[in-house]
């Protein structure tokens, strides 16, 4: 009998719970033993549950138990998660985790401590949530040199975009649509800022190359800027928008990684990844390109994960899992200003085609975009081979010049 306990009967706690009890055989077939919960910690009472017994408000009750070998953590954020998962596995307990925020910040002190005592720290659903990405990148590609990754890593700001594609709905609108079918949360910033992908690529980039890379280090930005004029353009241009967190590794050994809304070509395999669904392309050396495609968040699906972790640890009590990433090392993340890049850009001006000729003049070679619906005073265009630093420096040339800038997205290349 392995016994194990879990931090959290939120979303995906429950979420454990239902999958431990529904699929007892063939988890205890998998994992070649019973798989018990023992303890779960919550400071909510749950008095109506066939399992109300197991809760329990003190965590020390877990730490001190000798049989729990495992626990799990879905209390979600970086305290106390952090603070009970660094004491479990300095007292001699595996852990697993669905926690994004707590794997992005911690993850190498974390998977440091685990390796020092011979123990496994997982966290497949922290990533994805269902689709498998952790263990793929780590085990099923290990014979490639990773590249690059880039993925649709939120599902309600693709949920929003795909709204505002395919139903001309505004971002306002779609979002309130995303909070009332529960696919975003009542304070969703983390989710439209871009910071819930920028956690995400950023455990990726860590697994993928070995050297951690902090949120705090990642240019983000986020989708509440995107209006139905940016959608209408990039529909002319001939694809979709899409927030992409990606991370590429350059041949000075540095990494360039970013999270922001994008232009994806129509043909792309990310430009059909549509509502709450998330979809991450890897690329390798030898497979070329490989692409994960699933359900990114949800209990089941995220329980899913987290039990297979599980399963996982109880199959390896001796034989820790090799998962592993240094701390980050300075100058690590390329310099945001000195990358390259091809962007749509929309300006507005006294008429659309004042608009265009100032910025043609800033920007030469760029290619006017002819908007479906145009709004009076604005134009549209294309531009390529720019750096970031000179990009940031000729919009503030148009700002000169009386013509503002609407919006700035940048085009994939994947
Ligand atoms: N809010 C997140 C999303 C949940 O929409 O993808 C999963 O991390």
């Amino acid at each position: 009998m392995a016994y194990i306990a879990v931090l959290g009967h939120g979303v995906v706690g429950s979420g454990v719970l239902e999958v431990l009890t529904t699929h007892t055989e063939s988890i205890t077939k998998r994992a070649k033993e019973e798989i018990k919960i023992k303890h779960i910690l919550d400071l909510r009472d749950f008095p109506d549950l066939p399992y109300s017994d197991l809760f329990t408000k003190d965590f020390q009750k877990i730490l001190n138990d000798p049989d729990v070998k495992i626990v799990v953590e879905v209390m979600g954020g970086l305290h106390p998660a952090y603070d009970y998962v660094k004491a479990c596995l300095e007292n001699g307990k595996s852990v697993v985790t669905s926690n994004k925020e707590l794997v992005a910040a911690k993850g190498a002190e974390l998977l440091r401590i685990a390796q020092e005592n011979n123990l496994n720290f997982l966290f497949e659903a922290s990533v994805g949530g269902g689709i498998p990405i952790i263990r793929p990148i780590s085990q099923c590609l290990a014979a490639n040199e990773v590249t690059e990754i880039a993925g649709i890593l939120n599902g309600t700001t693709n949920f929003i975009l795909t709204k505002m594609i395919r139903e001309q709905m505004n971002f306002e609108d779609a979002l309130a649509l995303a909070q009332q079918l529960g696919y975003a949360e009542r304070d969703p910033s983390a989710d439209v800022e871009g910071f819930d992908a920028c956690r995400k690529i950023c455990i990726l980039a860590s697994l993928a190359f070995g050297t951690h890379v902090y949120p705090q280090s990642v240019h983000t930005e986020g989708i509440t800027k995107i209006t139905l004029q940016d959608v209408d353009y990039a529909d002319v241009w001939g694809g979709v928008i899409k927030l992409i967190g990606s991370v590429k590794m350059l041949e000075n050994g540095q990494v360039h990684i970013m999270v922001c809304p994008m232009l994806v070509h129509r043909g792309s395999q990310l430009a059909s990844v549509d509502d709450v669904f998330n979809g991450i392309m890897v690329r390798g050396d030898a497979t070329g390109d490989v692409v994960f495609y699933g359900k990114g968040a949800g209990k089941l699906p995220t329980a899913s994960a987290v039990v297979a972790d599980v399963i996982d640890c109880v199959k390896h009590f001796k034989a820790r899992k090799y998962l592993f990433w240094e701390d980050a090392k300075p100058d690590y993340v390329a310099d945001f200003g000195a990358v390259e890049t091809d962007v749509y850009v929309r300006v507005t001006g006294e008429t659309g085609d004042a608009a265009f000729a100032a910025a043609e003049a800033i920007f030469p070679g760029a290619k006017r975009l002819l908007a479906k619906n145009p709004q009076a005073g604005e134009a549209g265009f294309v531009v390529s081979g720019l750096t970031e630093a000179e990009l940031a420096a000729k919009r503030a040339l148009l700002e000169k010049d009386n013509v503002q800038v609407l919006n700035c997205i940048r085009i994939s290349d994947y």
